[in-house]
């Protein structure tokens, strides 16, 4: 069984063909649309939307190449239908209706999150149950995993995703966006210490919170004399190194936060069998380091995607539509993005 995923939920416009049978992706493409967002600082929707529209179709063509095969071979086409922007979603959900229409094959209307959370199956066999961290520039949450699509929201950010943290704190020190990545080498070069010791919140509660993290940067800033509230300004007498000592200590706390929660709920006696990290921020290779040391502690198996597969793809979207095709869990044309 082939099938044909395809992914344009947010600022990346993907697809992908995964081979069920084998197991295995035939092909997984995507258009990053950094470029035309770092110079706003974040995702502009009426443009992200745009560019899907023009990268959309030449992508299909690409995936449907590089696994040599023609759209007539495949057996289902699965698109990510919710949740995202919605001018970025329907443009997935209209090419992909058009597309099963026309190759009279099954539609189905993936859930985003769910495509995160099967990520890691892509390249490893997890045992379930599995505790499962979603961090993205959009979401952080925790899931239990009971089997392929069965799974309960443990905990949820209440305000913004750990992704976004370092976005906002990036900004806050004129770095580029994404800020993750940049945050991850500034602090590799003071060798991730903590110099500022930021909150690190209530250990105990299960959900997640990062807005008050990165108001607890600000004004830490502020009264090193590093930040200047009235003009909204770092001044421009803070170095490299400052901006090293901020990312490093913004990074041990997120992962601090991460460990309370997988403690807070495995304190709470949920049974799992492994930890799975997935999502953009799982690109961390500090952060994984460090979860993988806290699972091992406790006899946990630890996984994660590679790299191409934490960031959005059209690969997670195939795979949970492979599962859900064997279900014959499939859509109709009234599948809509709310
Ligand atoms: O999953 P993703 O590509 O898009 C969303 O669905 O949001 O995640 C993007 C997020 C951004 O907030 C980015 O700063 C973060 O992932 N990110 C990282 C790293 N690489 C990307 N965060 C921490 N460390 C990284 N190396
Ligand atoms: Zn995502």
């Amino acid at each position: 069984m082939r099938i044909l995923g395809i992914e344009t939920s947010c600022d990346e416009t993907a697809a992908a063909v995964y081979d069920g049978n084998a197991n295995r992706v035939l092909s997984h493409v995507l258009s990053s649309q950094i470029a035309l967002h770092s110079v706003y600082g974040g995702v502009v929707p009426e443009l992200a939307s745009r560019a899907h529209v023009q990268q959309i179709l030449p992508l299909i063509h690409e995936a449907l190449a590089r696994a040599q095969i023609s759209l007539a071979q495949l057996d289902v086409v699965a698109v990510t239908s919710k949740p995202g922007l919605p001018g970025s979603l329907l443009i997935g959900v209209a090419t992909a209706k058009t597309l099963a229409w026309a190759v009279k094959k099954p539609l189905l209307g993936i859930n985003h999150l769910e495509g995160h959370i099967f990520s890691a199956c892509l390249e490893n066999t997890i045992p379930f149950p599995f505790l499962c961290l979603t961090a993205s520039g959009g979401h952080t949450s925790l899931y239990v995993v009971h089997n392929f699509g069965e799974y309960t929201l443990l905990a949820n950010t209440l305000d913004d995703a750990a992704g976004e943290a370092f976005d906002k704190v990036a900004k806050l020190l004129k770095l580029p966006y994404p800020g993750g990545p940049i945050i991850e080498k500034l602090a590799r070069s003071v060798a991730f210490q903590d110099f500022f010791a930021y909150p690190r919140g209530k250990a105990h509660a299960l959900d997640f919170s990062f807005s008050g993290l990165k108001t607890a940067v600000l004004y830490d800033l502020v009264r090193r004399g590093y930040y200047n509230l009235a003009t909204r300004q770092l001044h421009d007498t803070v170095d490299e190194t400052v901006k090293a000592q901020v990312a490093s200590s913004l990074l041990g706390c997120v992962k601090d936060i991460f460990i309370q929660k997988l403690a807070a709920a495995v304190r709470q006696g949920i049974s799992c069998k492994a930890v799975v990290f997935v999502g953009g921020v799982a690109c961390n290779a500090f952060i994984k380091e460090e979860l993988k040391s806290w699972c091992h502690e406790r006899g946990l198996s630890f996984f994660y995607p590679s790299p191409s597969y934490c960031t959005d793809n059209a690969a997670m979207i195939a795979f949970v539509g492979h599962y859900r095709a064997l279900r014959k869990q499939y859509d109709d044309y009234t599948l809509d993005i709310l």
